[in-house]
């Protein structure tokens, strides 16, 4: 949740301009999840949590927006699916933006691709969203250059501590063809100071500023269970953290247990 929180919160920095922009989704996934029946099991975190935030009274503005963007994807007064960061996207974009998703995994790949089967915004790509950093960056679609954009490093960190090196690597890649752009990643927290060596990685990156933005709902006292989970946020929009920041307390309070916690911190900051 808290990772499309802040993915709405940077769509809504890039709908402040009527120039086009593009989205690279590394790790789209399927698009669309039923929250009860098959797909529900493997969506549980997300499905316990979107009941307890939809009843939560007086939400912050950044956490409305999400809970509307949600019920848009549903029947009126009816929780049944929930949309994941491919369908958020494209859910906001206007005529003149474009979304490359990639997934990897041939059964969701598919599922993706009959979502946006009517969408001529949306390209779908079956393959390995490190490799299509290299492949679709700098953005180039029908002869149209995008200068703004976004991309989003969502992936399952079933490789552990591999994951976090690739990571970095496409995120310098990313921004070395592509320097305007913004990067977020989403990244589990099991102990944080664990994660100091893949901080460092990202402060090396040449992006203007780093943010962090984390959710921790037990503390991170365990290295066997996930504890919680952040945003990294290379070059982000001017104020995202100003539109943020509401929301995590607020998270805290609705979805946390004894001991939560958040942080929102510039891990490297542009005082220019
Ligand atoms: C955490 S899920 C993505 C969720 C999605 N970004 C969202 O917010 O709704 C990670 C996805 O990455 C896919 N995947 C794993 N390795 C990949 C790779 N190297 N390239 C592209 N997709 C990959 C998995 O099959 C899985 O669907």
């Amino acid at each position: 949740m808290l990772k499309h929180v802040v993915l709405l919160a940077l769509l809504d920095a890039l709908l402040r301009k009527d120039a086009p922009f593009f989205v690279l989704d590394t790790h789209a996934g399927r698009g669309r999840y039923l929250l009860h029946g098959k797909q529900a099991g493997r969506t549980g975190e997300a499905s316990t949590g979107i009941f307890q935030l939809t009843g939560a009274r007086q939400p912050p503005p950044v956490i409305a927006r999400y809970l509307r963007a949600v019920a848009a994807d549903n029947p009126v007064d009816a929780l049944v699916a929930y949309p994941g960061s491919p369908l958020l996207a494209a859910q906001a974009m206007r005529a003149q933006d474009r979304l490359a998703a990639c997934e990897l995994q041939p059964e969701e790949a598919e599922a993706l691709k009959a979502l946006f089967d009517h969408d001529p915004r949306v390209a779908v790509h079956a393959r390995d969203g490190y490799d299509a950093v290299r492949a679709l960056l700098p953005p180039r679609v029908d002869g149209v250059r995008y200068a703004r954009g976004l991309v989003l490093v969502d992936p399952p960190y079933e490789a552990q501590d591999e994951e976090y090196p690739r990571v970095a690597k496409a995120v310098r890649e990313a921004l070395e063809r592509w320097p305007q752009a913004t990067c977020a990643i989403w990244y589990p927290v099991k102990q944080r100071r664990s994660l100091q060596p893949f901080f460092r990685k990202l402060e090396a990156i040449p992006a203007r500023s780093v943010l962090l933005a984390e959710l921790l709902v037990h503390p991170d006292d365990s290295p066997l269970r996930l504890n919680g989970s952040g945003m990294a946020i290379l070059n982000p929009p001017w104020k995202l953290d100003e539109a943020i920041a509401p929301a995590l307390p607020f998270l805290q309070r609705t979805l946390g247990q004894a001991g939560a916690s958040t942080r929102l911190e510039w891990l490297k900051r542009d005082e220019g």
